[in-house]
C-alpha cells in the first residue's frame, strides 16, 4: 500500500505567496509524483480555537479549497476536503485526549504563545489544538506530514499519542513525521521574519495584480545598492531571495556582482521582479476566475472529498472503538 500523506492549512482567509511556495507547491509535488496517497484538508475547526468571525470563516473554508484547485491540485489524484465535514476527526480527538495529560498540553510552546496573544480567550479548544491535529493525521494513519518546522512540537504530540494508543489498546498507528518537500523559506517583504498573513505589508496575495505587487515591492526596504559584502539578512537579502525564487539563481548572481561593483538600481530590480512574480500568479488567477464561475463544480469537489475521506476515517474509528471497549 502507498504511504499516506496528510496536510492542511488553517482556514484564515485566502492563501498568499508564502503558503503557495512554502506549502501548496509541495502538496502538488507529492500528489503528482504518484508515490503517495495524499489527503489535503482545510482546517476549519482549528480556526475556532482563537477568536474568529463566523461569516468570514464560512467564506474562508471554501476559498481555501478553491485556492487548492487553482494552484493545480487535482481532486482525482488527492482527497481534498474540509475538516469539519468529517466528524470522525472530533470523535477520535476525544479518545486521544484521554491518553494525554493537561500538564503536557499546557507546556507546549505553541499553546503558550497563543495564550500570550489572546490572554482572554485561552479556551479548552486551544489547549486541545494539537490533539485534534493528531486526530487529523492519524484518522488516516498518515505517516508523512508536509508542514513547516514550526509544527514539530505538534507532531511530537501526535507521535506520543500513537505510541500510547498502540501500547494501551493494541492499535497500529504510525508515528508521523514532518515530510520535507523542496519548499523554500519565503521571507517577509519587510526584511524581517517570514511572509505572514498577520503582518501587514509582509505578504503578496495570490490575487494581487501587477500594480499591487509593484506597490508592495516598492515598500520593501533597501540600501544604497552597493557594498563590499552581500547582506545576509534584512530587506536586501530578502529581495535577492525573491529574485532567486522567481528569476533563478543566475539572475541572483548577476545582482550580487552588481552589488559589489557598479551598484544595484533597486527601481529596476523591483520592476523586473514584480513582472516575474505576476507571471507565476497569472495562470492561478485565471483558473481561480474559472472556478468562481462554476460554484456547482466546487460544491461537488467538496462533497466528494468529504465522502472519500469518511470512508477511510470511519474504518479507523471502528477499530479504535472496538479496541477501547466502546463497541460490542
Ligand atoms: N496546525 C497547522 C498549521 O497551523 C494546520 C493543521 C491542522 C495541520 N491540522 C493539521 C497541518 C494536520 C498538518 C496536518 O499550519
Amino acid at each position: 500500500m502507498k504511504k499516506r500523506v496528510l496536510s492542511g492549512m488553517r482556514a484564515t482567509g485566502r492563501l498568499h505567496l508564502g503558503n503557495y511556495l512554502g506549502a501548496a507547491k509541495g502538496y502538488l509535488e507529492l500528489s503528482d509524483s504518484g508515490e503517495y496517497d495524499t489527503f489535503y484538508m482545510v482546517a476549519d475547526a482549528h480556526a475556532v480555537t482563537t477568536p474568529f468571525e463566523p461569516s468570514e470563516l464560512a467564506q474562508s473554508r471554501i476559498n481555501v479549497i478553491m485556492d487548492y484547485l487553482a494552484v493545480g491540485l487535482n481532486p482525482e489524484k488527492s482527497t481534498l476536503f474540509i475538516q469539519s465535514m468529517v466528524p470522525e476527526h472530533f470523535e477520535l480527538a476525544h479518545y486521544f485526549a484521554s491518553v494525554m495529560s493537561i500538564a503536557r498540553m499546557q507546556h507546549l510552546p505553541t499553546f503558550k504563545e497563543k495564550v500570550k496573544q489572546y490572554p482572554n480567550a485561552a479556551s479548552m479548544a486551544l489547549l486541545n489544538y494539537p490533539i485534534l491535529m493528531a486526530a487529523d493525521i492519524l484518522v488516516y494513519k498518515a505517516s508523512l506530514v508536509p508542514v513547516g518546522i514550526d509544527q514539530e512540537p505538534h507532531l511530537e504530540v501526535a507521535r506520543e499519542i500513537a505510541r500510547k494508543m498502540n501500547e494501551m489498546y493494541g492499535t497500529d498507528f504510525p508515528e508521523p513525521a514532518i515530510f520535507k518537500t523542496n519548499s523554500p523559506y519565503v521571507p517577509s517583504l519587510l526584511g524581517e521574519g517570514k511572509m505572514s498573513k498577520t503582518v501587514e505589508g509582509s505578504y503578496i496575495n495570490l490575487t494581487d495584480d501587477l500594480e499591487t505587487i509593484q506597490s508592495k515591492l516598492a515598500g520593501a526596504p533597501t540600501d544604497s545598492g552597493k557594498g563590499d559584502k552581500i547582506p545576509s539578512e534584512g530587506g536586501v537579502a530578502n529581495l535577492l531571495k525573491f529574485v532567486e525564487l522567481f528569476e533563478g539563481e543566475e539572475k541572483r548572481k548577476s545582482y550580487e556582482s552588481q552589488y559589489m561593483e557598479s551598484g544595484i538600481r533597486y527601481g529596476d530590480l523591483k520592476k523586473e521582479l514584480a513582472a516575474a512574480i505576476f507571471a507565476e500568479l497569472k495562470p492561478i488567477q485565471e483558473k481561480r476566475r474559472e472556478l468562481e464561475k462554476n460554484p456547482d463544480y466546487v460544491t461537488k469537489v467538496i462533497e466528494e472529498g468529504a465522502e472519500k475521506a469518511r470512508v477511510v476515517a470511519s474504518l479507523t474509528l471502528t477499530e479504535v472503538k472496538e479496541k477501547m471497549g466502546l463497541q460490542s
